[in-house]
């Protein structure tokens, strides 16, 4: 059967009937039996009378209260998850309401619900009517006013969002504290939490120089993990004020760090809730990519404070409005803490890999969608990675300063208001007097653009031509595509590896390292260049300047010279990215089992160079000698073998690092060091690189090489080291890996966020049988189906990572996953739908392995007690 589902559109919106003046919450805590009080004062939003109806859903109603007096039965209806009064006054009003919930049975982990024993909420997107009876969309905002009371002993600390009026001592050894948001705000960024948790202190001073006070609760144990979320929590604050001009409002912040969590934080006004991932850290139990995943996302939540916060989304429809926006905002940030190159090619993976997947499948939709089922499931890559693309596209258009002036304009018009996209772009047209309207086909069309791409010299005019012709796939919104306005940055050399200064016929200069920014508008365009006396060297799309396809033939001797010449970091990258991804695409061509996979030779004198350049920033030399990822080779393949992609893949490493095993042992050697371990740019760039080297070192099986992985294992002093050696010595050699996986194990058994770790190597070791070790690791104490944290690292890892084993020709990775997805979604349909995602990509496989999966989701879509979560996925996914 198919699940009737309820699908919403954004052509459908209107104006909330009523509005609210003022909301006044009390809570009186029970892990059971939660009484929640809540008294709105209602105001008719439009003259037609109309009905008042409320969201509730998972929660028990007790009382409602009209103007005073108790509605009895048949004076209201409360089915399907609304609570509907038809008779209202006309006049502001005042509704008191009484529901009663249960937060220990919250597996969902969306509402009220209990993590190692605190109470906290998750009320974004729809969690907040899980918790009361209210107007449950963002464009109903107000003032609230929070009492909780809850057991002394048991919850000490009792948080909601603003300023704290009131607290005090109740009988029956309970007390109470009463909070006061000024800011008005929609209900999905309300927030409460109390439990037993200590906080650790600091300040910061704004520039106008008020004293705001900064404050991270976590368990006892974890407070000596808070340095570096605190002192990125500070770095956020300056640098929102120096770059946009945002000072913080109230007068205190909070964040609140949790083990069971959906996704990685929220940024509840004034008091941000955060997945512990994303708060503690030590140099011994975290690794450099954690430090910069937290510095990132306390920014993300931080920058949320103005751009999602003050000025909100009006609809879900406009998720983007904020997180793309709030994306663009934390890479900004991040880029400016470290490595701005290394950041963006990191960004650009992503998108690539991930979002352009995601694009092309079936769950593909607009930035802005149109409709949709259950809106968690479009907390999206497209979204918020895609957003910020777009974001970043008019942020390169305007120039830094025009984008700056079209901020301000946006804070100055819109403050306290929930709005939309188009309200976004207007004000950075109006502010720069640009037209944007071609632009906004970004918001409204889905698909990844692709531009073919050939250039021409004409020797007598001294003139060189781009020729770019864009198209776009069909996607399910829509076959046809109007074209995409998009800015190119383009640079030109001579042979000789010389930047040149391009002139545009059109008029456009090159800004100092000889880019110039044209924009494209046309479905077929020709870019001219004059003024050239021979022929240039092209380099295309510098930075990733639009979020696209680039089809543009060029031969690996072009690629070599661009890898080696180009001024553009990122285009150096990528030169170096096309030219491997084009040698082992040749080889899976070319695939058979007998036959050895052979490295191209001016690719290894390309990676050579890349082991003997001393000049370079290391970090970016690391990201050059990784491979194109198995996702990003198979999207450029018509019928994908995941284990073929996989073997080729993993023989042409293993080559690679036969064929100059002497200059990778040398690099590695030669960045060993004795310096204490610091989270510091430098640093994180040559830890990337000698564990990349490492990596290299351990592909190459001999035992010598496993003992330079034990040796790093055994003598590491932190996390970085210790997991980049883990990991090598568990992908090369079952027993010595094993014996190394129960030591960790030993040493951090007692560390959640470690134990993570810890079962995301196993679920991605590349040697055989990692399905049934997962499957025993799901019986291992430490994993539990409750916890999204280890739901993510054993399975979603398993699943989404190990593509050779996970797609196994058997179908057991499949039938696998389709067991998990069903136990889990009862208990928490948001993470089960999330992990459905490899199914949904079942078209680009082999007919067999179509089958497969195409069983599993009918297997999955028959299940009568599916929830929509998963339903519209499985729906989306079988859609002809
Ligand atoms: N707004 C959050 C962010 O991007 C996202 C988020 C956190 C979320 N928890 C959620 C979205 C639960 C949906 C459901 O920072
Ligand atoms: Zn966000």
């Amino acid at each position: 059967m198919t699940i009737a589902q309820k699908e919403i559109f954004l052509k459908d919106y209107t104006v909330p009937p009523h509005l609210l003046d003022e909301v006044h919450l009390r809570f009186e805590l029970d892990p059971q039996q939660t009484r929640v009080h809540s008294t709105l004062i209602c105001r008719p939003n439009s003259d037609a009378n109309q009905p008042l109806r409320l969201n509730g859903e998972h929660l028990t109603l007790e009382k409602v209260v009209l103007e005073g007096s108790a509605l009895k039965e048949g004076e209201y209806t409360f089915s399907d998850g609304i609570l509907e009064i038809c008779e209202v006054p006309d006049k502001v009003f005042t509704i008191e309401i009484t529901t009663l919930i249960n937060p220990s049975a919250n597996t969902a982990l969306e509402g009220l619900y209990l993590s190692s024993g605190n109470y906290c909420t998750q009320c974004e997107a729809e969690g907040f009517r899980r918790i009361t009876c209210f107007p449950d969309r963002p464009d109903v905002m107000s003032v609230f006013t929070t009492t909780i009371v809850a057991d002394k002993t048991t919850c000490p600390v009792l948080l909601s969002n603003g300023n704290l009026i009131e607290s005090g001592t109740l009988e029956d050894g309970r007390h109470f504290a009463t909070w006061n948001d000024p800011f008005k705000k929609p209900s999905y960024l309300f927030a409460l939490v109390a439990g037993n948790l200590v906080s650790i202190d600091d300040e910061f001073t704004t520039v106008s120089g008020r004293t705001i006070e900064l404050r991270i609760f976590v368990e006892e144990k974890n407070k000596e993990k808070c340095a570096h979320a605190m002192a990125s929590l500070k770095k956020s604050m300056q640098w929102d004020e120096q770059v946009f001009g945002r000072e913080y409002d109230l007068d205190t912040f909070m964040i609140v760090a949790v083990d069971d969590f959906n996704m990685g934080a929220m940024e509840n006004k004034g008091l941000n809730v955060f997945n512990s991932k994303y708060v503690l850290a030590t140099p011994e139990t975290a690794t450099d990519n954690d430090f910069d995943g937290i510095e990132g996302v306390i920014g993300h939540e931080y920058f949320h404070n103005w751009t999602g916060n003050r000025i909100t989304c009006r609809d879900w429809f406009q998720l983007s409005l904020k997180e793309g926006l709030t994306v663009f905002r934390d890479q900004e940030f991040s880029s400016d803490m470290g490595s701005r190159a290394v950041k963006r090619i990191q960004d650009v993976n992503i998108i690539r890999s991930l979002q352009f997947r995601e694009d092309g499948g079936p769950m593909a939709h607009p930035v802005r969608p149109a409709s949709f089922v259950e809106i968690n499931n479009f907390y999206t890559l497209t979204v918020y990675n895609k957003g910020a693309e777009v974001i970043r596209m008019m942020h390169t258009l305007l120039g830094a300063q025009g984008f700056r002036k079209g901020m301000d304009l946006y804070f100055e018009r819109h403050d306290g208001q929930a709005v939309t996209c188009d309200d976004f772009v207007q004000a950075m047209e109006d502010a720069n007097s640009f037209d944007l309207g071609q632009f906004k086909n970004w918001y409204s069309q889905a698909g990844t653009p692709k531009l073919e791409v050939t250039t021409s010299f004409d020797d007598a005019k001294k003139q060189f031509t781009v020729h770019v012709e864009q198209s776009c796939p069909p996607t399910p919104e829509a076959t046809e595509k109007k074209p995409f306005f998009m800015p190119l940055c383009i640079g030109l050399l001579d042979k000789q590896g010389k930047v040149l200064t391009p002139q545009a016929a059109s008029g456009e200069l090159a800004d100092e390292a000889g880019t110039v920014v044209l924009p494209l508008s046309k479905e077929k365009q020709d870019l001219v260049f004059t003024g050239l006396e021979q022929e240039p060297v092209l380099s295309f799309l510098r930075n990733f300047s639009a979020p696209v396809l680039v089809d543009f033939q060029r031969s690996p001797k072009e690629l070599a010279f661009l890898m080696a010449h180009d001024p553009d970091p990122f285009n150096r990258w990528d030169a170096a990215q096309e030219l491997s991804l084009a040698c082992i695409l040749e080889q899976i061509d070319e695939y058979s089992p007998e036959k050895k996979v052979s490295v191209a030779p001016i690719l290894i004198e390309g990676i050579k160079a890349l082991l003997e350049d001393t000049v370079s920033d290391p970090a970016l030399l690391a990201m050059a000698l990784i491979l194109p990822s198995e996702n990003w080779i198979s999207q450029q393949l018509e019928v994908v073998d995941p284990v073929i992609v996989f073997s080729v893949r993993n023989q042409f490493r293993e080559q690679v690092a036969r064929e100059l095993a002497p200059l990778f042992e040398k690099r590695y050697k030669s960045l060993q060091t004795d310096n204490p371990y610091q989270y510091e740019t430098r640093q994180v760039g040559e830890r990337a690189l000698k564990n990349c080297c490492l990596g290299y070192l351990l592909a190459n099986k001999t035992d010598g090489t496993i003992n330079t992985g034990l040796e790093q294992y055994n003598t590491s002093d932190n996390m970085t080291d210790t997991m980049a050696a883990l990991q090598s010595v568990v992908n090369a050699d079952r027993e010595q890996g094993d014996t190394l996986l129960a030591d960790f194990y030993n040493k951090w058994h007692q560390d959640p966020l470690v134990m993570d770790k810890w079962l995301i190597l196993q679920a991605t070791c590349i040697l055989p049988g990692t399905l049934e070790r997962v499957r025993n690791l799901m019986e291992h104490e430490v994993f539990s189906l409750k916890n999204p944290n280890k739901v993510r690292s054993l399975i979603g890892a398993f699943c989404s990572a190990n593509h050779a084993q996970f797609h196994a020709a058997d179908g057991k990775g499949y039938a696998f996953l389709g067991d998990i997805i069903l136990t889990l979604d009862p208990l928490n349909p948001q993470i089960a739908a999330r992990l459905a995602t490899p199914l949904t990509q079942w078209r680009r496989y082999d007919v067999a392995r179509q089958e497969l999966i195409k069983q599993q989701l009918k297997r999955l879509q028959d299940t009568p007690t599916l929830s929509g979560d998963v339903g519209e996925i499985v729906n989306r996914s079988l859609q002809q």
